[in-house]
């Protein structure tokens, strides 16, 4: 009987737990690449779950779910009562070309430049890929009125040729701004000329483009802790001393931060939403936050990311509908009301900033299209978009009403949901001890996709929760997955994952 390898092979196993790549999927490229390149041979035997899940201090469900995977894809075999064994039979020698990368090989790319090094460690590649239910901030995708938006479409690219299929305007299509100001002044409370709105790919892009114009390296930046990933990714990339604030149940905390903290150039907040909390910032708070920011000179960014969707009441209008001195910096996106592949979302910057946002725009390539910018106007223009929030709004609430009660049903022994008014997703605490992140990789490798709330963190929380998104899970399925979730984390406690 062929032995399973140990030692010098089981070094072949990489994993790293800093990486972004969750480590279900690094098991399973490592043992790919292991046996593609001859290093795990045809009728090998593979170690047990047991002996590979302590080897690598990783989860035993995590290995069984990658096992079950290659044998699926005829990698492997399972033998009854014998173990699993590389598939007989491959031709491994059709791929020459494979080697195993060595744990001391590092990317090349990351001795280039403290900026690489800084890039290279950014966590948030999470929203790429394949989308499994509970991924936070998912639209309900398979409900967007695909038809008529491309109808929208097909008009936008001949309306003005000469324009649309150009670069547009250098700060984004005219009437986008003026629709885009009027949606603001409807939903927001926000009365602003469109020449204040920047146009960009994203919120992400006026993240890029704040910090590219406002701040010199070394610059503080307090940074709501837990807070949004991709943001502050982008300040620690800029070179920024990204200082955490903790939130309470007013929102961010503005007296703690100004006595642990140095003086900011920048203040990046949530106050509609806080994410992924979920706390409304108070009256007290946002009146206390603006004038601190007159006072000391500083700037803030409002990412008002979700705030279409409050199941409640009406909105509290935006900070920046308090803000009559212009420091804030109002970021909205159209990746969580329409769809995240349009790359649509804008700045609404203090006027003395419009020319030069706009410049920087364009030496940062300008990201958006003209023809989406054409065609979201028309699509505002027309009351489509409200239409569509109204419906989303109504689904989603099901949705998490849905939700909420499958895992106060079937999850409080290892979770306590927390109820939300607002947004697209749900935090979730865990109890017992489980530990987040670990729920997390095995919850990943049976495809259900919550986000650890560690990783929205700079410093840990005393609590671990999970992030639970609902927006783009069908109201039907929720239960049966939440069945499920429920049976991982029993068999998490179980082993003790904590
Ligand atoms: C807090 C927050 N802000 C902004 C965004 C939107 O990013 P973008 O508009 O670049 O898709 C997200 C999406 O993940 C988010 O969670």
């Amino acid at each position: 009987m062929p032995k399973s390898p140990s030692g010098a092979l089981l070094q072949g196993f990489t994993i790293e737990r800093d990486s972004s790549v969750p480590i279900y999927r690094q098991l399973d490229a490592s043992l790919r690449r292991l046996i593609l390149d001859g290093s795990l041979p045809p009728g090998q035997k593979l170690p047990s779950t047991r002996e590979l899940a302590q080897e690598l201090g990783i989860s035993r469900i995590t290995v069984k779910n990658v096992y079950e995977q290659i044998i699926s894809e005829g990698y492997a075999q399972a033998k009854t009562g014998a173990g699993t064994f590389v598939a007989d039979g491959l031709d491994t020698e059709a791929f020459p070309q494979i080697r195993t990368p060595r744990h001391k090989d590092k990317p090349s790319g990351i001795e280039i430049s403290s900026r690489a090094r800084t890039i290279a460690a950014s966590k948030s590649t999470a929203r790429y890929g394949e989308v499994a239910p509970f991924r936070p901030g998912v639209p309900a995708l398979d409900q967007f009125p695909v038809k008529l938006w491309n109808k929208y479409m097909a008009e936008a690219m001949v309306r003005d040729m000469r324009s649309s299929l150009s670069y547009g305007q250098v700060n984004g299509n005219a009437d986008l701004r003026e629709a885009i100001a009027r949606h603001l002044a409807d939903a927001r409370g926000m009365k602003v000329n469109a020449e204040r709105v920047i146009v960009t790919s994203g919120a992400q892009q006026a993240f890029v483009l704040i910090a590219f114009v406002l701040l010199n390296h070394g610059d503080t930046v307090w940074y709501e802790n837990p807070g949004h990933i991709a943001g502050r990714d982008v300040m620690q990339t800029m070179g920024a001393n990204v200082a955490p604030v903790q939130v309470d149940s007013e929102g961010l905390d503005l007296a703690q931060a100004i006595k642990r903290h140095p003086k900011p150039a920048l203040i990046f907040t949530t106050p509609s939403h806080q994410q992924p909390l979920g706390t409304t910032m108070s009256l007290g708070r946002r009146l206390a936050l603006l004038s601190y920011a007159q006072e000391n000179n500083t700037w803030i960014i409002e990412d008002d990311y979700d705030s279409e969707f409050r199941y409640r009441g009406r909105p509290l209008p935006a900070l920046s509908a308090l803000d009559s001195a212009q420091r804030v910096f109002y970021v909205g996106t159209f990746s969580k009301s329409m769809f995240a592949a349009m790359r649509l979302g804008y700045v609404v910057v203090p006027q003395e900033f419009a020319e030069t946002f706009a410049a920087a725009r364009n030496l940062l390539g300008q990201n958006s299209s003209a023809v989406v910018e054409e065609t979201m106007a028309r699509f505002m223009e027309d009351g489509r978009f409200t239409e569509h929030i109204r419906k989303m709004r109504r689904l989603y609430r099901t949705r998490r009403d849905v939700l909420y009660e499958a895992l106060c049903r079937d999850c409080s022994a290892w979770l306590e949901p927390q109820w939300t008014d607002a947004g697209m997703h749900m935090v979730a605490w865990l109890k017992g001890g489980i530990d987040d992140q670990a729920a997390h990789e095995a919850l990943l490798a049976a495809g259900i996709e919550s986000l650890p709330i560690s990783l929205y963190c700079i410093e840990s929380l005393e609590r671990t929760a999970l992030v639970l998104g609902f927006s783009g899970v069908d109201e039907r399925i929720i239960p049966r997955l939440v069945e499920r979730l429920a049976k991982i984390l029993k068999e998490l406690a179980g082993a003790g994952a904590g």
